[in-house]
């Protein structure tokens, strides 16, 4: 079978004249290896034919790229060094090739055997059995588009990959990384506790709760994939409000894990559980520190039952409790139990969550979580319409509960002053602005300010004096 388009015949004829006349281009042939001293490598590709392309004799034009080099569909190309596209002899000759092909695929430079994989972020790409890739198409957590629209769109916040994220899918992120159910209507309408402003009282620009009370507010937490933020901003609002309000006479880590493990009544752990019963438990049950009671992570995909509860207590009248456990940490043995008054739930209202922040310590708060919000690095945070051209199941969000810590403004390039909360999330330290963010205050960004809850921590006289 020999083909040759009308229109390439010219070009044929000068490839011809070219082969005789320009020895740089020979010398350069020459000299490239063969390339299928190891076999064809892209099997299944279509070179020669694609063009509908082939040359007699030799044509150094008759070429195209192949896999970084340059392959031909000339006759010159089948000799001992072979430089021939995969398809020549299938095409051009009408023959099987001669060299036996390479099942596999190519990926950086490797051949992988059929069936072998490699993962592209969040997607797992498959060699099939005619040497080709194929690929997963889930929706990433980290999407380099999503961050590239979002700095380029003046948001007035800056998006980019963080690194523990690398490699999930969307699904996962909303299905691992958060992990708060929405209260039930009847908690929703909890009573409200009204921060009534004095007349002629006017709160500062900014507030942060590290400066009026240092040492006292606690570092973000990190709940990797566990989905219990509702345990974990339980215990930073629970761990900071002990502190200020034993006037820094007691200052613990709060265990999350003692909620996730003992805090089981229509709570699921690592499944996700509602501040409600996260509240409940603190006041009576308490919690003992995270040193005592230290979290013991959890993995995307773990089955199984999650581990039992390692503390316990008991009465010891006036509602106060006593651990009858040893910590679940054998190098720590204080197993101080903490607790808590009833949580009251805030006004949905700027200026009464900033007072009560002001004058009683970070607030706890619930948070609706989009797909954006995953990449935040810094800035002011407010949901953006990037994926809005996309499918739907591109655009996902879920509930999670953060801790609130301060306030400000601050004056974007356009000229526009932004009001935000600062607000301590529980993605680790090296997540947004070291563990925190900023989102837009005044505006319900996000349901941030629907749902706000403050407590103080039980605090007796003894626990003034002896520690
Ligand atoms: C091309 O190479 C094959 C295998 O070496 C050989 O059998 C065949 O005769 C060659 N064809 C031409 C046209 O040279
Ligand atoms: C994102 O971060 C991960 C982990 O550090 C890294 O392996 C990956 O190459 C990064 N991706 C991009 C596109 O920068």
């Amino acid at each position: 079978m020999w083909r040759c388009p009308p229109g390439l015949l010219l070009l044929l004829l000068l490839a011809g004249q070219g082969a005789l006349g320009d020895r740089r281009g020979r010398w350069r042939r020459e000299l490239a290896p063969g390339l299928h001293l190891r076999g064809i490598r892209d099997a299944g590709g279509r070179y020669c034919q694609e063009q509908d392309m082939c040359c007699r004799g030799r044509a150094d034009d008759c070429a195209l790229p192949y896999l970084g080099a340059t392959c031909y569909c000339d006759l010159f190309c089948n000799r001992t060094v072979s430089d021939c596209c995969p398809d020549f002899w299938d095409f051009c000759l009408g023959v099987p090739p001669p060299f036996p092909p390479i099942q596999g695929c190519m990926h950086g430079g490797r051949i992988y055997p059929v069936f072998g994989t490699y993962w592209d972020n969040c997607n797992r790409c498959t060699c099939q059995e005619k040497g080709q890739w194929e690929c997963d198409q889930e929706p990433c957590l980290v999407d380099l588009d999503m961050i590239n629209a979002i700095n380029r769109g003046n948001y007035g916040w800056q998006a980019g990959n963080h690194s523990a994220f690398w490699g999930m899918t969307l699904d996962e992120g909303i299905r691992y990384r958060l992990g708060t159910t929405r209260p039930s209507s009847s908690v929703m309408n909890m009573n409200e506790i009204y921060m009534v402003l004095d007349p002629g009282q006017v709160l500062p620009t900014a507030f942060e709760a590290s400066e009026k009370w240092p040492n006292l507010i606690h570092e973000p937490l990190d709940q990797g994939n566990c989905a219990g933020s509702w345990a974990f901003s339980t215990a930073a609002v629970a761990s900071d409000r002990v502190s200020i309000h034993s006037l820094g006479h007691m200052t613990p880590v709060l265990s999350p894990q003692n909620l996730l493990s003992c805090d089981t009544h229509h709570q699921q752990g690592c499944r996700g559980g509602r501040l409600d019963g996260a509240w409940w438990f603190l006041r009576r049950r308490g919690v003992v520190s995270d040193n005592c009671y230290p979290f013991s992570g959890h993995e995307r995909d773990e089955a199984g039952p999650a581990p039992p509860c390692m503390m316990h207590s008991r009465a010891m009248g006036r509602g106060k409790r006593q651990a009858t456990a040893r910590c679940p940490n054998s190098h720590v043995h204080a197993n101080d139990i903490y607790q808590v008054t009833p949580a009251y739930r805030l006004g949905s209202n700027e200026q009464e969550i900033m007072k009560e922040l002001m004058e009683n310590g970070p607030v706890q708060a619930l948070m609706e979580v989009h797909e954006d919000f995953f990449l935040y690095q810094g800035g002011i945070y407010s949901h953006t319409p990037v994926s809005l051209s996309r499918p739907e199941r591109y655009r996902r969000h879920g509930t999670h509960s953060v801790k609130i810590t301060g306030w400000g403004e601050e004056t974007q390039p356009d000229g526009k002053t932004l009001k935000y909360w600062t607000v301590a999330n529980s993605w680790g330290p090296s997540w947004g602005e070291r563990g925190h963010f900023r989102i837009v205050r005044g505006a319900n960004e996000c349901d941030i300010e629907s749902f706000v809850l403050g407590v103080w921590g039980r605090v007796g006289m003894e626990d003034m004096g002896h520690h």
